[in-house]
């Protein structure tokens, strides 16, 4: 799709972004902006999230706790009018070996992940137009066996299988998936700490593309995903062929 037709699909049209004050979300919000749709933007931290509105020039905002069903319905009860496209974004799972894994933390993450999802998505009907477009994110890495990525894993085998089910039970609305590795944002640069510039340079070392995945990465595809009404039911990876690799 060309930049200008893809600038024809989006302009005009809604994007609401949930976790949108940061990384991939408010790449896309910069994104969905530059092809002139309106987008609104949520996330739980209320003066980061005002932080990026300003910067995107938001139509709206609001305060979301992926975590809380109630806040999820609220949110989209509360929304003006239809909207046209909505990008799930969020948190991060927790990576434990067996040993140190805290269920409780691990039950709440992939609630909020998986059954947060289809919480979403039943808020969604209804709300979206018709042919208008869900987008959820997981990872592409946990794909692999590793030593504490098995929380992780459960989310990345489960999202794709998710979205499919979703496509055919929200049609015409459709659904699809990002899945990625290591994207350079702020989650990645709070889970590594000082580690963050060694895994880049590993990365641009080894990854088939040498260079590292960034959020302008994901948000390109979710556009594309957005104004491409061919697509539903699918999950692509943006991982710079990182599950190719060993680690
Ligand atoms: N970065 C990576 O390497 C990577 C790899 C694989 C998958 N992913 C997935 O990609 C998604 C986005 O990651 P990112 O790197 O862009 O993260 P990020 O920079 O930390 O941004 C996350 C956004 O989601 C919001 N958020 C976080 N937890 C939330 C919750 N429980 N409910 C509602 N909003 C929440 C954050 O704002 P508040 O904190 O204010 O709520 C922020 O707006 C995540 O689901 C992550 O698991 C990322």
């Amino acid at each position: 799709m060309t930049t200008s037709t893809l600038h024809q699909a989006l302009a005009g049209q809604t994007v609401v972004i949930l976790g949108g004050s940061s990384g991939i979300g408010l790449e896309t919000a910069h994104q969905a902006r530059s092809a002139d749709a309106r987008v609104i933007l949520t996330g739980r931290q209320r003066e980061r999230l005002d932080r990026a509105a300003r910067d995107v020039d938001a139509a709206g905002t609001g305060i979301l706790d992926l975590g809380r069903p109630a806040e999820i319905e609220r949110f989209f009860t509360g929304l003006a009018g239809p909207v046209d496209h909505v990008l799930v974004s969020g948190g991060g799972p927790p990576y434990a070996p067996l040993r140190d894994i805290d269920f409780d933390e691990a039950e709440r993450v992939l609630d909020e992940h998986l059954l947060g999802a289809l919480r979403v998505t039943r808020a969604c009907v209804g709300r979206v137009r018709p042919g208008g477009s869900l987008i959820f994110i997981t990872g592409t890495h946990a794909r692999r066996p590793g030593i504490g990525l098995s929380i992780a894993a459960i989310a990345a085998a489960a999202l794709p299988v998710i979205t499919a089910n979703l496509a055919l039970e929200i049609a015409p609305i459709r659904a699809n998936c990002l899945a990625t590795g290591f994207v350079d944002t702020p989650l990645s640069a709070r889970i590594l700490g000082d580690a963050i510039e060694q895994r880049r340079e590993v990365l641009r070392a080894t990854l088939p593309i040498r260079r590292v995945v960034g959020p302008s990465d994901l948000a390109a595809l979710a556009l594309h995903l957005m104004t491409n009404t061919a697509v539903t039911g699918a999950t692509f990876d943006v991982d710079g062929g990182q599950q190719l690799i060993p680690d």
